[in-house]
Order: C-alpha cells, then sequence, then structure tokens
C-alpha cells in the first residue's frame, strides 16, 4: 500500500484528512512544520489509539534541510500551501522538486475555487508546476469554507454578529470536513488523475441569510453587520490581525461582493457519494461554539 504524505497538519482541511485517510486504511505520514504538535492536536481529534500506524515527519517549507527525510517512501502527496506562503517559487517548489526526485508520483493539491481565472495567486502556480511535474495530479478547487466563520470570524460570531464586508452577494459555502473526505477519495481511489474538481456546497446564499438560518439553528439572534471595507480593516487591526492577512481577507469578500463566489457544482456530490454539508448541519454540529458555549 502506498504511503500517503499529508501536508497542513493540524490545519483546517489537513486535520480531518488524516482522518479520513485514516477510516480507509490508507498508510499516512503526518509532514508537519511541528509534528509534536501535530500529533496531539491529532489525538485530541481522534484519540490516541487511532494514531498507532501514523508516521510524523518534519516538514519545514521554510527549510531545506527538512526535505529528503522528509518525503523518502512517500508515493502520494496532499499538498496544502500555507496561508502565509505567498512565494511559492521561493517557498514550496523547492520542496515539491525533493518530492518528486524521492519518488513522489501523485500529488493533490487544495488549490481555491475560480484559480484558473486568478493567474496571480499562488495556486495557479502551483497547478502549472503539477501539470509540468511528470507526476499525476489532482486539483480540489474548493469555495469559502464555512469553517471561516468559527475560526477568523469567532469573536464576532460569538458577540452576535457575523462581521464581513460581503454585501449582498452570494457565496457557495463549503464545509471543510467534505474537502477532506473529497481529498481521502482522490488519493485513495482511482479515476481522478489529471483533473480539477471544484468544491462547493449544493446552495448558495448571502450572509444575511447564513446569519438567519444560524439564528434558527442555535436558537441565538445572529445579525449579519456587512461593515464597509474601511471599518472591516481598522476593526480587525483593532484586534491585532496582521495588514496583510486582511487586505487578502477584503479581496476575498469583495469577489463575494460582486456576486462571484456563489458558483454552485456537482463535483464535490459526485465525489463524495452524497450531498455536501448544508449550512444547517454546520450550525448544528457548531451552535455551542457559536452560541459561545464551545471551546
Ligand atoms: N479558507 C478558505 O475559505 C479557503 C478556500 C479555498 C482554498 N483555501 C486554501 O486552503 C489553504 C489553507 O488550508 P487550511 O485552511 O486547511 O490550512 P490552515 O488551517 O491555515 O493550516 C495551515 C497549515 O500549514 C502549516 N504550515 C505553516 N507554515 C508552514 C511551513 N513553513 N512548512 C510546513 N507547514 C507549514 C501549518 O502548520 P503550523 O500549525 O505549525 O503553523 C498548518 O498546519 C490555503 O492555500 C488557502 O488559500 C482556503
Amino acid at each position: 500500500m502506498d504511503l500517503i504524505g499529508v501536508t497542513g497538519v493540524p490545519g483546517n482541511v489537513g486535520t480531518p484528512l488524516v482522518a479520513e485517510l485514516l477510516a480507509r486504511g490508507a498508510r499516512v505520514r503526518v509532514l508537519a512544520r511541528r509534528p509534536d504538535h501535530a500529533r496531539q492536536v491529532l489525538g485530541d481529534v481522534l484519540g490516541e489509539g487511532a494514531l498507532a500506524g501514523v508516521e510524523f515527519g518534519h516538514l519545514d517549507f521554510g527549510n531545506r534541510r527538512t526535505y529528503v527525510a522528509a518525503f523518502r517512501g512517500v508515493r502520494r502527496l496532499f499538498v496544502t500551501r500555507p496561508p502565509q506562503l505567498s512565494q511559492v517559487g521561493r517557498d514550496m517548489i523547492p520542496a515539491l522538486d525533493v518530492a518528486l526526485g524521492a519518488g513522489v508520483e501523485q500529488m493533490a493539491l487544495l488549490s481555491l475555487q475560480g484559480v484558473e481565472r486568478l493567474r496571480f495567486v499562488p495556486h495557479a502556480k502551483l497547478e502549472a508546476y503539477m501539470q509540468e511535474s511528470g507526476a499525476r495530479y489532482t486539483f480540489l478547487r474548493p469555495s469559502f469554507f464555512l469553517q471561516n466563520l468559527t475560526t477568523t470570524h469567532l469573536p464576532e460570531l460569538q458577540r452576535g454578529e457575523i462581521y464581513v464586508p460581503a454585501g449582498g452577494g452570494r457565496t457557495s459555502f463549503v464545509d471543510v470536513r467534505d474537502v477532506a473526505e473529497a481529498g481521502a477519495v482522490v488519493l485513495t481511489e482511482g479515476g481522478h488523475e489529471n483533473r480539477a474538481y471544484e468544491l462547493t456546497g449544493s446552495e448558495s446564499l448571502t450572509y444575511g441569510e447564513v446569519a438567519a438560518h444560524f439564528s434558527a439553528v442555535t436558537g441565538r439572534p445572529i445579525r449579519y453587520a456587512d461593515p464597509s471595507p474601511l471599518a472591516f480593516y481598522r476593526h480587525l487591526r483593532a484586534r491585532g490581525v496582521a495588514p496583510g492577512q486582511i487586505l487578502v481577507m477584503e479581496a476575498i469578500y469583495g469577489v463575494a461582493r460582486l456576486g462571484l463566489a456563489g458558483r454552485v457544482t456537482p463535483d464535490l456530490a459526485r465525489l463524495l457519494g452524497r450531498s455536501p454539508r448544508t449550512v444547517d448541519d454546520f450550525a448544528r454540529d457548531h451552535a455551542d461554539l457559536i452560541r459561545g458555549e464551545g471551546a
């Protein structure tokens, strides 16, 4: 059985992906910047017992000395671009070169919806690299993660507001657990080589509608604040978020505001053999957190 290397652990997609791969009986090596931390987080989520056969390797894209040992023996690789790495030609491609030299034959990339129109984003460069690499590749191009609302935007959500500058634009929100399951499918089943999948939820909602769903499911009134881009910038700066990170978010919510984030595709349902999780499913599973009662 091929050894599957997973980057992006712990992370939104990487953590549930490891769970999905283990559930399919796959051999997994977690390739983490902080292996001990990754092991601890996975142990908390999956239970220590579930990690018995999992290997933990040290991979820091910023440290070339970690590459060779990390990829030795790996045949399939899940690639996450850490959000803070924008110069992928410098920061990631040298590691992928080593991975190919070490015998990686298949790569699945966590890419981005609309990447084919956004040639300047780092994911586009990674896709082009993989297409030229000679390895089999699968591009997973998800829409906006629902989990952003319970991570990046949790402080405001727990005060009863969805605080993003997206106007009345629609977004085809996707749950990272479904993205992870899709990753496990393409890495463990045949027929997905050299393909791209646009992973969206099965509906496209405004943030006002999401707030209404959250309110109905959790019983706690949640409103959509729809701040101006400037108010959003000031608010997140006051919270200590880095300017560059806020500007990336402004761009993402600007795309939504223009009505360009709402495209729904059947790709995810086809890969999973079931409908993707809905906003209501997400709200039910995170109700305590949304109400401010969970960790
Ligand atoms: N958020 C969205 O709505 C959305 C939608 C579509 C696509 N995406 C794409 O999804 C990707 C992010 O995935 P995610 O949200 O699952 O990731 P994430 O939760 O932000 O986790 C990032 C992971 O990268 C690791 N990492 C950071 N620096 C590293 C380095 N130098 N070397 C090795 N690993 C490093 C982190 O490890 P540490 O914990 O040790 O730092 C962490 O495990 C991005 O490329 C983003 O553009 C996001």
